[in-house]
């Protein structure tokens, strides 16, 4: 069974409650997304390994630590996820990005793919795949399926709010994919979006509704 990590730091949970505001500008909804994004990805890279090496100093030699292992490559579900990507490459600037097109059958409420490319090297890298809402779970859960049909071994799902629906899915068909998320909110509505939970995402990042 996966993990799923709820990040309650101050600074996080300080910046989902502006996030959640109906009255946030597009502006702000925008910043708050990719800063969530970017402490998020500090909370979610802690077990990444490291290896010992020796620097030298003005002052001397001293052993340090690099990370090593796989590379990573973070993937977006687009639209929404594109808001997350600046904040994770602030704190990684030479990873690489894949996208998946996916959007929501507003009857079916199935994902729907128009669009996927991943770096060539995808299958040597770990992915960290993003999308600020995880609802049903059922565009989490189809974006993962491309992702590992494209090789990938190791997979982690980076959320800013999930409801219960989303999670249970996800732990369903992706029981190796540890899932990290700001806030788990209480549940779905009949169309589907999460309770409280802040609306539209990519509506409210975009400014398109
Ligand atoms: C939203 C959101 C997720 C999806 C979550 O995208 O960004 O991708 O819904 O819902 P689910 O867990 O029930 O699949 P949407 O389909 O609205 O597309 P958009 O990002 O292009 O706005
Ligand atoms: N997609 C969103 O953008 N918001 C929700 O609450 C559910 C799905």
């Amino acid at each position: 069974m996966s993990k799923v990590c709820v990040f309650d730091h101050p600074l996080i949970q300080h910046k989902l409650s502006i996030l959640r505001d109906k009255n946030t500008s597009v502006k702000e909804f925008r910043e708050l997304v990719s800063e969530i994004a970017m402490l998020m990805c500090y909370e979610a890279t802690r077990d990444l390994p490291l290896e010992e090496i020796e620097v030298e100093t003005p002052m001397g030699i001293a052993k340090c630590h690099r990370i090593a292992g796989k590379k990573l490559a973070v993937v977006p579900i687009l639209r929404a996820g594109l808001g997350m990507v600046d904040g994770m490459v602030s704190m990684m600037p030479n990873v690489k990005v894949g996208h998946v097109g996916l959007y929501r059958d507003p009857e079916t409420l199935q994902p729907v793919k128009y669009y996927f490319k991943m770096p060539p090297d995808i299958a040597e890298r770990d992915a960290i795949v993003v999308d600020p809402m995880l609802a049903t779970g059922g565009s989490a859960s189809a974006a993962i399926s491309f992702v590992k049909e494209a090789g990938v071994k190791r997979v982690k799902l980076m959320s800013i709010i999930g409801a219960p629906e989303g999670v249970a899915k996800m732990q369903h068909d992706h029981p190796d994919v540890d899932i990290y998320v700001a806030a788990l909110d209480e549940r779905l509505n009949n169309d589907g979006y999460i309770v409280p939970g802040l609306g539209d995402a990519g509506d409210r990042i975009f400014g398109t509704k």
